[in-house]
């Protein structure tokens, strides 16, 4: 009678452990400690696929998701078409992997996480 449960027991902990490891490995990586609006913005929104330096997070090319490289994107592209990239998605601009954020951030938001594109490539990579 008590093997069945032993092995229930041994089971569930087993089930739990990888619930666990897997929370913490898709856990996405929070902001530092006295960051800027933008930066948390970018950290809430953008960190998934383009990684905390801007060069793709390793969860986006386990999609096969090439988000490119935010840092040297914002020195060389115009603010306008980082804004309406952002905004309105890469799909109208012909780069359909880039979704649009239009519904989740304002104006002023977007502007903000441009201005911090391009702070991004001071930063030392992970
Ligand atoms: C679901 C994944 C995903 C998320 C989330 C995401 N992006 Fe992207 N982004 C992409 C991909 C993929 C591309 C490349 C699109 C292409 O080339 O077709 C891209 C492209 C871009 C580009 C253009 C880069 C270039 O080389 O022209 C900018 C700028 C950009 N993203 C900014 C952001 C910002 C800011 C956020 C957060 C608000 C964000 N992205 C969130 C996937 C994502």
């Amino acid at each position: 009678m008590r093997r069945p449960l032993l092995g229930l027991v041994a089971a569930l902990v087993v089930v739990g452990a990888i619930a666990a490891a897997l929370a913490w490995l898709l856990n996405d990586p929070k902001p530092p400690a006295g960051a800027s609006h933008a930066e948390r913005l970018y950290y809430a929104y953008c960190v998934t696929c383009h990684g905390v330096d801007g060069r793709g997070s390793w969860r986006a090319a386990l999609f096969l998701i090439r988000p490119g490289d935010l840092a040297s994107a914002a020195h060389s592209r115009p603010d306008r078409y980082l804004f309406d990239i952002i905004k309105h998605g890469g799909a109208p601009l012909g780069r359909p992997g880039m979704p649009a954020f239009g519904y989740h951030l304002s104006d002023a938001d977007i502007e903000a996480l441009v201005a911090y594109l391009k702070t991004l490539d001071r930063r030392q990579p992970r």
